[in-house]
């Protein structure tokens, strides 16, 4: 009964120019592994999951890539969404489509472009957590323990006291403000929401029932078509129509039947360049290196990231970010990756 929806749709814009709208991150090798962070993703779930119970949703755009990236997924596993609607639409229509397959079955949600030290690890949690909700309703999400004040992630507040291996959430918070967020890391009391997610086909489309009611009406229109020669044409004319909302702030901030498996592993969702400190070797300099070979001449902490494998020489350079692909050479000082996002339109205006 173990079914995966795979998120394949985001874009990745922090990652730019690396990570661009026609080819986002999750089909790229951020990490110099040899392998994309969409294949690395598939390959952990297949552990757990059997290969043709895995669900990519992605946009229409991509499901080209879906296909070259992962030559072993067959027609039917992929879903195209004519529209970029954020996680709400897309987890609900997989779901759909997987209650059509099988009623009984049981779902793990997970974002194609995440990093994981510890594939057996993660196995182990979701496996526990399959269990959890096949017994009775649950919407269980894995928790991570924070250790900055990150404004990008949802806060899941729960009592660290319970000795058990699932926690109730006693309240969830997606993207707090900074003062919020320090308030929740000192209080000792929360945990990050990873955006993996474990329920059964039944109860998140009862959620969506509940929470979600437009979309869910929506949706249900096109109950017989699913896993059909028909169902594009009604996407189509549908998909479009529902509200752009992620499942965070749709089903999760509202529902109380969250709980939380808190989890060990080592986790990072390769927001930005600086992420990649965390997770690759630097040398005696503090640089990081993907895809380069670098010559470092009194220079520090720089990150540095080429496409053909340059050679790369930095003499009295600190701190930079140096990002080169066949059409940008971006050079920035770290602290100011926040500004990736407006530097790519500014070039996407002019160029
Ligand atoms: N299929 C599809 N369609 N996938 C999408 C879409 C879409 O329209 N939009 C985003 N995704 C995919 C992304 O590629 C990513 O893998 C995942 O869904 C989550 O979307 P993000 O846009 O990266 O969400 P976020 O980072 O702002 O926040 C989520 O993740 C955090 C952890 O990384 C939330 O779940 C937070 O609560 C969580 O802390
Ligand atoms: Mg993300």
């Amino acid at each position: 009964n173990y079914y995966a929806i795979l998120m394949a749709g985001g874009v990745g814009s922090r990652f730019w120019p690396a990570s661009t709208q026609a080819n986002p991150k999750q089909f790229q090798d951020i990490l110099g592994s040899g392998k994309s962070l969409i294949q690395t993703t598939f390959g952990r779930l297949s552990k757990i999951i059997p290969q043709e119970n895995i669900y990519i949703l992605t946009n229409k755009d991509y499901t080209n890539l879906v296909k070259e990236h992962l030559p072993q997924v067959k027609e039917e596993q992929i879903v195209p969404e004519p529209a970029m609607r954020n996680t709400a639409p897309s987890i609900l229509l997989g779901a759909l489509k997987i209650r059509k397959k099988n009623k009984d079955a049981l779902i793990l949600v997970a974002p194609s472009d995440h990093w994981i030290d510890d594939d057996l690890d993660f196995s182990e949690n979701v496996e526990a957590g399959f269990n959890a909700v096949a017994e009775d309703d649950k919407l269980i999400t894995l928790g991570i323990s924070p250790h900055f004040p990150n404004t990008g992630y949802g806060y899941i507040k729960y009592n660290p006291e319970e000795a058990t291996r699932l926690s109730r959430v006693e309240d969830f918070t997606e993207k707090p403000n900074f003062k919020k967020a320090e308030e929740f890391l000192k209080s000792g009391n929360y945990l990050w929401n990873a955006g993996i997610f474990i329920w059964s086909a039944a109860f998140i489309i009862d959620s969506f029932e509940k929470y979600l009611p437009e979309m869910y009406r929506l949706f249900e229109k096109g109950d017989r078509l699913w896993n059909t020669g028909k169902e594009g044409e009604f996407l189509e004319k549908n998909y479009g129509l529902a509200d752009n909302i992620s499942i965070d702030y749709g089903i999760l901030e509202k529902s109380d039947k969250v709980f939380v498996i808190p989890v060990d592993f080592k986790w990072n969702d390769l927001g930005t360049w600086g992420s990649l400190e965390r997770e690759l070797p630097q040398d005696e300099l503090k640089n990081t290196v993907v895809n380069s070979r670098l010559l470092p001449l009194d220079s520090s902490g720089n990150i540095v990231s080429t496409q053909s494998g340059k050679v790369v020489v930095l003499d009295g350079i600190h701190d930079y970010i140096i990002v080169e692909t066949s059409e940008v050479l971006l050079l920035l000082p770290k602290n100011k990756e926040q500004s990736i996002k407006e530097l790519r339109d500014k070039v996407q205006e002019r160029f």
